[in-house]
């Protein structure tokens, strides 16, 4: 959603924008590219193999980027070190990326056997082995139901604390399907069960939301803050965090004075949410679920 998130930040050359989720840089480099001379750019990932992708992509704007390997859950802190306190804008483009997912030996496929990995950083200690062999079956559940939205969670948790130890995504991917039965529709059975353990050891949602309230805080006044979700989880916690954020009063419904003090901090710039056109959906089938949100600060 290159087009819609540069309409959203309303890019301006002598602005200073975060991404925070980098990737390969792919829209890193359409900010940079939107107005010359190109503002400046901070960009944060946790993966180390995507920042070298991205700063090659980058190369010809590196005079006014700096790539951060880090998480942007601690981004005000890494900018203030960097003499930093507001920004123009900051985007968030959730998940996962391409890169990662055909990396087979990161461990994100249930299509390539991989050691069961799933770590952004590779430098983390915590890996989807230790999740999916360590935790109590009632943990998985519960975790593959949150994260997942996955009504069988309680079988395959069984499934999974039954064949323990389990070493390789193929081995999780069998015991997953084994545990569902026959697969519904065209989806494999095993997509809510690995994107559920990803969220889990990355600490996905936690993230988001650290994000969210920093990002808010560290715009300028009508500076814009626009985030890609792919995943109803995360794009409700978007959603009503924004909601709150942009009313001057929180108190419940029902009562008669406003006692909360909450002020409004952002306007919502899109009511509904921004989807991908048809020809972005056609051309990259992954973008379906993308859902664009976009606030700016008053
Ligand atoms: C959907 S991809 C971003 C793709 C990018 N917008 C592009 O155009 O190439 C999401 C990226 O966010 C990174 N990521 C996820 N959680 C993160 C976090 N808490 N802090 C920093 N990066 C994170 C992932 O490693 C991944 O590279």
């Amino acid at each position: 959603m290159v087009e819609e998130v540069l309409t959203a930040l309303q890019v301006k050359s002598d602005g200073l924008y975060i991404d925070c989720t980098t990737g390969e840089g792919g829209h890193a480099l359409s900010i940079l590219k939107a107005v010359s001379p190109p503002p400046r750019l901070i960009g944060f990932d946790l993966d180390a193999d995507a920042l070298k992708a991205a700063s090659s992509r980058l190369k010809e704007f590196e005079q006014y980027v700096e790539l951060v390997q880090g998480n942007y859950a601690d981004m005000t802190s890494v900018v203030n070190a960097l003499g930093i306190d507001h920004v123009d804008g900051v985007l968030m483009d959730l998940g996962i990326s391409s890169l990662q997912l055909n990396e087979g030996h990161r461990g994100f496929s249930f299509q390539q056997e991989a050691p069961l990995d799933m770590r952004f950083d590779e430098g983390q200690t915590v890996t989807a082995a230790d999740v999916v062999n360590e935790y109590s079956e009632q943990d998985l559940a519960n975790a593959i139901y949150k994260y997942g939205e996955e009504r069988g969670s309680r079988r395959i948790a069984r499934g999974i604390v039954y064949a323990r130890p389990l070493g390789t995504t193929t081995q999780l991917a069998d015991v997953v399907a084994r545990s569902v039965g026959r697969p519904r529709g065209r989806i494999h059975p095993a997509t809510k069960t690995f994107q559920a353990i990803r969220m889990v050891v990355n600490g996905e949602l936690e993230n988001v939301e650290a994000g969210l309230e920093q990002g808010i805080q560290l715009l300028e006044q009508g500076g814009r803050l626009a985030i890609i979700s792919y995943h109803s989880l995360e794009d409700r916690l978007v959603k009503t965090t924004f909601r709150t954020e942009s009313r001057d009063c929180i108190c419940p419904p029902e009562t008669p004075k406003c006692v909360c003090g909450h002020t409004a901090s952002i306007r919502l710039v899109n009511r509904r949410v921004i989807k991908p056109k048809d020809e972005e959906v056609a051309a990259n089938p992954r973008s379906r679920s993308a859902r664009l949100r976009v606030v700016e600060r008053t």
